[in-house]
């Protein structure tokens, strides 16, 4: 029998700076790399059923291209648009684009940091946003993402 969750796809976008990640502001960011939080994603899509792909680009036109790449291709979408978040239309329309289940994430609580983090051009357009939970975050949207296109 086929299992129909092998066949959805979920795409994970890292915004600029988050290559960076073990090395860039640990208080606030935390100690694991981006490898590392990747590996962890594509080991829980596995236990869910799911197929992840990564990617991370500090250019927002090639986060742009990206997205609309995966238009018609998956069935949702994680994004740290990192400081992208904050200033971003242009991803915020392609998001529009896709017009699939988003799980906006942020390692720290941008709540929680200066006002000019508080908004978020993702935000509204979102299915629903995590921040301040760190790497776990990531795969609390891929669990959250499993059961909405279950
Ligand atoms: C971030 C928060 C942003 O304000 C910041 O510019 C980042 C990372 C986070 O994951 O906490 O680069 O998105």
């Amino acid at each position: 029998m086929t299992d129909s969750r092998q066949e959805k796809r979920i795409l994970v976008v890292h915004g600029p700076n988050l290559n960076m990640l073990g090395k860039r502001e640990p208080a606030h960011y935390g100690s694991r790399t981006l490898d590392d939080i990747n590996q962890s994603l594509s080991a829980k899509a596995t236990e869910l059923g799911l197929q992840v792909s990564t990617f991370q680009s500090n250019h927002e036109g090639e986060i742009v291209d990206a997205i609309q790449q995966a238009v018609g291709q998956i069935q949702g979408l994680i994004i740290n648009p990192a400081a992208y978040t904050h200033t971003s239309v242009a991803i915020r329309d392609a998001v529009l684009l896709l017009d699939v289940p988003t799980i906006e994430v942020h390692l720290s609580n941008i709540h929680k940091r200066e006002s000019f983090r508080h908004r978020s051009f993702i935000a509204d357009i979102a299915t629903a946003q995590i921040s301040g939970l760190g790497a776990p975050g990531y795969l609390f949207a891929l669990e959250a993402l499993a059961q909405r296109i279950a």
